[in-house]
C-alpha cells in the first residue's frame, strides 16, 4: 500500500513539493534521497538569498562572514547541494569582479548546467571563460537591465575572454556585454563556437561603421549556423551619448549590414543604435530580398530623435510584406509624414506587431489609410519607446533639453490615435471587401444564367432552323 502513496509517485510528489515554501522545501530535503533531488531542484529554482538559503539547509555559525565573502560558502556546499543543478540564475548584490573568485570555481563545478543568467555586466572576462568549459551549457544570457542588481558597468569593459580548443561544446545561444571591438575578437576566436544559433550582444558604446561591419563580417564567418542576431545599445542613464550624433557619413549604411546577408538562416534580427541610421527604402527592400525567412525584424526603432526626419519612409515596408511571408514582428524608425503614393501590392499575412518607435509622423488620417492596406486586422500598432523613463533619463544627462522632446510626445500623441483608428479603417476595409466579393458573386451568377439563356436560344434557333429547312425540303419534293 504504501507504495501507493502520493508521495511516492513523483509526478505528485513534484506537484505537492511545487507549493512549498523556502523553509520547508529545505525541510523535505532533508528527508529521504529521493525527496531530495526534487526538492533541491525546486529550492535552487530560483534563489534570491543565498545565505538564507544555506542557512536553511545546514545551519551554520558564523552568518556575519558570509555576508562579506559568501562566495566562499558556495564552495563549501557545492558537492553537497548542486551536482545535478541544470538551471542557474545569479542576480548579482555586488560587482562580479568582487566575488568573481569564488563564482568561477563554484561554476566549473555545477557539471550538468544547461542554462546560465546573470545580471547586466555580470560575464566578464573570467566568467564567461569558466562557461566555455561546461560540456552541457547550452544557453547563457542575461537578465532584463530591470534586475540590473548591483552589475558594474566596468567589470566588462576590458572584456577578451581567450577561448580554448573545445569551448562551449554544447551551446546553442551566448548573450555578452562588450564594445564592438571585443565582441569581434570573442566571436573572431578560432574556439568560438560554430554551432551556435542565437548570439544577443549588449553593445557598450557605439563604434564607428566600418568597425561594425568587421562585426558583422566575423559573425559571418564565424556562425555560419545563425537563426537569431540581436546587437543592443541601450539607450539609459549611464550610457555615453554623442551630442550631437556623429556625421550621417559615418553612421551605419547598407554597406554595413551587407556582410550579414550571407547568413540566409536568419528568422531574427534586431539592432539598436544611438541615432538614426543612413539606410533608405531601397536598402530595406536588400534586408527583405536577402531574409525571406524572416519572422521577427527590429531595425533601431527608437534612435534619439534629430531635427531632420529619417531617410525611410513608409514605402520601407513595402518589400517585407512582398518577401517576408512568416514576418511576424517589424520595427522600423519612418519618416511617417510622407505618406507613399505607392498602393501596397501585397498586405502582410503573418504580421502581429508592428513598431514604430520614435517615427514622425504629421497627417494621421493618409497614415492610417496607408497601413489599414497593408495590416491584418489582428496586428498592434506599438508606438514609443521601450523604456521611456531611462531613455528620458539619459536625454537629460546628454543635456538634449530643447524641443524634440516635446515633439516626441506629440509624435506619441499622433500615433495612439492612429493605434484607435486603424482596426476600425481594417474593418471597414475588410467589409467592403466581402460586400464587393458578393455583389461579384452575384454578378457572376447573373452572367451565367443569361449565357446559359443565349445557349438555349441558340439551340432553340438551330432547331427552328433545321424545321424550315425540312420544310422547305419536303415542298420542293411535293411541287416537283
Ligand atoms: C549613405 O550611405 C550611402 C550608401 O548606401 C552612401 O553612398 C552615402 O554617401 C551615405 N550618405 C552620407 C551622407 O554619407
Amino acid at each position: 500500500m504504501s507504495s501507493l502513496a502520493p508521495w511516492n509517485i513523483s509526478e505528485l510528489l513534484l506537484l505537492i513539493i511545487s507549493f512549498l515554501d523556502q523553509q520547508s522545501l529545505a525541510r523535505a530535503a532533508r528527508v529521504c534521497r529521493s525527496w531530495s533531488h526534487v526538492a533541491l531542484d525546486a529550492l535552487w529554482r530560483d534563489v534570491d538569498d543565498l545565505p538564507r538559503l544555506l542557512a536553511l539547509l545546514c545551519p551554520y555559525a558564523k552568518p556575519s562572514k558570509l555576508t562579506t565573502k559568501y562566495g566562499g560558502t558556495i564552495s563549501t556546499y557545492v558537492s553537497i547541494l548542486t551536482p545535478h543543478l541544470t538551471r542557474l540564475t545569479l542576480r548579482l548584490s555586488t560587482p562580479i569582479h568582487l566575488i568573481e573568485d569564488d563564482v568561477v570555481p563554484f561554476l566549473l563545478s555545477l557539471r550538468k548546467l544547461q542554462f546560465f543568467s546573470i545580471s547586466p555586466y555580470g560575464l566578464s572576462t573570467k566568467v564567461v571563460e569558466a562557461l566555455s568549459r561546461l560540456g552541457y551549457l547550452k544557453d547563457v544570457s542575461l537578465l532584463p537591465p530591470g534586475e540590473r542588481g548591483k552589475g558594474n558597468r566596468a567589470d566588462v569593459l576590458g572584456f577578451q575572454p581567450l577561448l580554448k580548443e573545445g569551448a562551449f561544446p554544447a551551446t546553442q545561444r551566448i548573450c555578452f556585454s562588450a564594445d564592438i571591438p571585443h565582441a569581434t575578437r570573442l566571436i573572431s576566436s578560432p574556439f568560438f563556437p560554430s554551432q551556435l544559433s542565437r548570439l544577443y550582444i549588449h553593445v557598450l558604446s557605439i563604434a564607428h561603421a566600418d568597425v561594425l561591419q568587421q562585426l558583422f563580417a566575423t559573425i559571418r564567418d564565424s556562425c555560419p549556423m545563425i537563426t537569431d542576431l540581436r546587437v543592443d545599445f541601450m539607450i539609459h542613464p549611464h550610457v555615453p551619448l554623442s551630442v550631437p550624433g556623429w556625421p550621417l557619413s559615418e553612421r551605419p549604411n547598407i554597406a554595413t549590414f551587407r556582410p550579414l546577408f550571407d547568413c540566409r538562416r536568419i528568422t531574427t534580427f534586431e539592432f539598436r543604435w544611438d541615432y538614426a541610421l543612413n539606410l533608405t527604402d531601397g536598402d530595406m527592400e536588400e534586408f527583405a530580398v536577402a531574409w525571406p525567412r524572416l519572422e521577427h525584424f527590429l531595425l533601431n526603432c527608437e534612435p534619439i530623435i534629430e531635427f531632420n526626419p529619417p531617410l525611410a519612409t513608409l514605402a520601407a515596408l513595402l518589400p517585407f510584406a512582398r518577401h517576408c511571408p512568416r514576418l511576424h514582428t517589424l520595427g522600423l524608425y519612418m519618416d511617417a509624414d510622407s505618406a507613399p503614393s505607392d498602393v501596397p501590392a501585397l498586405p502582410f499575412v503573418a504580421l502581429r506587431e508592428l513598431m514604430v518607435g520614435a517615427s514622425n509622423i504629421n497627417d494621421i488620417d493618409s497614415v492610417t489609410l496607408f497601413l489599414s492596406k497593408l495590416c491584418p486586422l489582428d496586428c498592434k500598432l506599438v508606438a514609443g519607446v521601450r523604456w521611456p523613463d531611462a531613455y528620458g533619463t539619459a536625454l537629460d544627462c546628454a543635456g538634449i533639453l530643447d524641443e524634440r522632446r516635446p515633439r516626441m510626445c506629440e509624435y506619441w500623441v499622433l500615433w495612439t490615435r492612429v493605434v484607435e483608428m486603424l482596426p476600425v479603417v481594417i474593418r471597414a476595409r475588410m467589409q467592403e471587401r466581402s460586400l464587393r466579393a458578393e455583389m461579384q458573386r452575384e454578378v457572376d451568377r447573373l452572367a451565367l444564367e443569361k449565357s446559359e439563356e443565349a445557349g438555349r436560344y441558340r439551340e432553340l434557333q438551330k432547331e427552328l432552323l433545321a424545321i424550315r429547312v425540312q420544310r422547305t425540303s419536303a415542298n420542293v419534293a411535293s411541287t416537283s
